[in-house]
């Protein structure tokens, strides 16, 4: 037997006992003629005890030569730690193993760095080495935690009724929503599977044959832009239902969420989650994924601005679609210099092309000041501290533009604010839900209404008269379209479908798809919906989201066993690489990429 305990399990009513430990040395210590070995497995570390004094040389030898991260095999007596010798950091750290025997299983090369050194190596030595990373406690909770969620959520589905169903991972370019990952066929040169951006059509088509209550633990692939929370490759909890409408989706995802705060945190929360229209969030929070943790609300002042001397509000609130809206920093005026207050508007300007920041701080009798200050009147620059409750030492930012330029501005200043001034506690989870989506969106680029989320959403019943109708009838159509928000963060949305072929093609018309385009895009699906489409409807949680907004990490790549980078690249593996001229003559493919030159 390799080990009789783990590295983690030995505790004071242990002593006695004679155990066998396997596991990585984790540190090697000489105390002239006492050698301390830590050993260490993914349960934990225990100290086990050399002496030389105890008359075996060759072990006392064979202890010296150990180096971290050896794989060691050690038999000992576990012995109570004397009194005042107690670590109790440690949950070992009432006992220690006196020990008997020592076999080296396999020797370790000098590591790049070490598991338990307290300070966390650069993230590029972490992707590249990662299987030493793993070895992190860190990295184990959070992948401990990760099993667990997806223990109870596969738990409550199969209580529930569900069914795992494996959708396929070669599958149909189609269009919308992200890029497609491509895959060049072999038997069929020229020809080229896609990666599955999600199981969307494949689960739509599990309604329609049947098994209305589908679930899967599914991986995705999307060649988007990466941030901190978005990998090319990523894990949904994916499910649809037949027979069902929103509410029953969002009371089911509700007590999920309830189940996986009880087991998880060991937190109860009171349902019904709250709930927020896309309207609502726009307006108070400039974002559709509010963070609901802290207040900050955007305010807006666009018709004060209309009334007042200073260009830079006047000019945008007359003009069409344009919004002044300002945020109000509580208590913060003498935190921020006006170096600080240049520093924000630079990246505001860098990261969502804003022109500037209007600020005011408000001095000890409530007036607001600031260099812009001078080009409002008296009662303007009263109307505008009522509207934004200003008070002393308050420091207020404005933004003006066009209804998503301030969107952006304000909930990234908001965010931001809120981070460094810790308005929040970052143990909390707060959720909502965001509902009554709108439809359609109008591409500026491409002259043309696109589905917000993919052309098969149903539209909220009392909008469906507004699908004949005029542009402005057409952009206030909502969708039956769902997200839940956690943290400020979409941990997952969906919608109810149509499966009405009258209502489809009346979208696909809107979409400027005729039948036959939708056809030859979405084939399947449309002659699929003929065949008897109950109706249904789903939604997919991220859970690598899920999982880093549980384990309160702030980026993806900490939740995720082997990750990309944010160029989609794998630093351990070295994908995506080059291949073998003969593997691309195959697939009859040639790529136009110059080579460096070799000399
Ligand atoms: P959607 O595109 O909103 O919906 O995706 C669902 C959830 O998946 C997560 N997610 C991601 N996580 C990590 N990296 C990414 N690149 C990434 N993209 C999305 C988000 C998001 O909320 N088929 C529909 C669902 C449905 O309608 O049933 C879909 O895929 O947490």
């Amino acid at each position: 037997m390799f080990r009789t305990k783990t590295c983690g399990e030995l505790r004071a009513a242990n002593v006695g006992e004679t155990v066998t430990l396997s596991g990585w040395v984790d540190s090697a210590r000489d105390h002239s003629g006492v050698f301390f070995v830590n050993i260490r497995d993914r349960y934990g570390k225990t100290q086990t005890v050399f002496n030389v004094a105890d008359g075996n040389p060759e072990l006392f030898e064979l202890v010296k030569t150990l180096h971290n991260e050896d794989v060691v095999q050690i038999e000992g007596e576990v012995l109570a730690r004397p009194e005042g010798l107690i670590n109790s950091d440690m949950p070992t750290g009432e006992i220690e193993v006196k020990a008997t025997k020592l076999v080296v299983l396999n020797r370790s090369e000098p590591v790049p760095f070490l598991p338990s050194a307290p300070e966390v190596p650069s993230e590029e030595m972490r992707l590249k080495y990662r299987y030493i990373d793993l070895r992190r406690p860190e990295m184990q909770r959070v992948l401990t935690l990760r099993h667990r969620i997806t223990k109870t959520l596969r738990d409550y589905f199969d209580e529930n009724g569900f069914l795992e169903v494996e959708t396929p991972i070669l599958g149909k370019s189609t269009p919308e929503g992200a890029r497609d990952y491509l895959v060049p066929s072999r038997v069929t040169q020229g020809s080229f599977y896609a990666l599955p951006q999600s199981p969307q059509l494949y689960k739509q088509l599990l309604m329609i044959a049947g098994y209305d209550r589908y679930v899967q633990v599914a991986r995705c692939f999307r060649d988007e832009d990466l941030r901190a929370d978005r990998q090319p490759e990523f894990t949904q909890l994916d499910v649809e239902m037949s027979f069902v409408d929103m509410e029953d989706i969002i009371d089911l995802i509700s007590k999920l969420v309830a189940r996986l705060m009880k087991d998880v945190k060991g937190q109860e929360i009171t349902l019904p989650i709250p709930r927020i229209t896309y309207d609502e969030a726009m307006e108070r929070f400039g974002h559709d994924a509010p963070d609901l943790r802290f207040g900050m609300e955007l305010k807006d002042v666009t018709e004060i601005a209309k009334t007042v001397d200073f260009k830079v509000f006047r000019s945008v609130a007359e003009s069409k679609g344009g919004r002044v809206r300002g945020i109000n920093v509580k208590n913060a005026a003498d935190k921020f210099s006006r170096k600080d207050i240049d520093g924000l508007t630079a990246w505001t300007a860098e990261q969502f092309g804003a022109k500037g920041i209007v600020w005011f701080k408000v001095d000890a009798e409530g007036k607001l000041t600031g260099s812009s200050a001078k080009n409002f009147s008296a009662e303007a620059l009263e109307a505008i501290g009522a509207k934004l409750e200003a008070e002393a030492n308050d420091l207020l930012l404005f933004s003006c533009g066009d209804f998503n330029l301030t969107c952006r501005v304000l909930n990234g200043l908001r965010r931001r604010l809120a981070a460094q001034l810790k308005l929040y506690d970052p143990d909390e989870m707060n959720f909502c839900w965001v509902v009554k989506f709108p439809m359609f969106d109008w591409d500026e680029e491409e002259n043309r209404w696109v589905a917000m989320h993919h052309p098969f959403t149903m539209p909220l019943v009392e909008d469906l008269p507004k699908l004949g109708g005029s542009d402005d009838e057409i952009r206030s159509i909502r969708a039956q379209a769902y997200d839940l928000v956690l943290n400020g963060f979409e941990a997952g949305g969906g919608t109810i479908r149509i499966h009405d072929s009258e209502v489809q093609n009346k979208v696909f018309g809107l979409l400027g798809m005729t039948r036959e385009q939708a056809k030859e895009q979405f084939g399947f699906l449309v002659d699929a919906l003929q065949f008897g489409a109950p109706p249904h409807g789903g939604l997919a949680l991220g859970l690598d989201r899920v999982v880093m907004l549980f384990a309160g990490v702030d980026n993806i790549r900490d939740c995720i066993a082997f990750p990309k980078t944010t160029k989609a690249s794998d630093l351990m593996t070295g994908a995506p690489a080059e291949v073998a001229p003969k593997q691309l003559a195959e697939l009859a493919i040639k790529t136009t990429v110059e080579k460096p030159s070799e000399n």
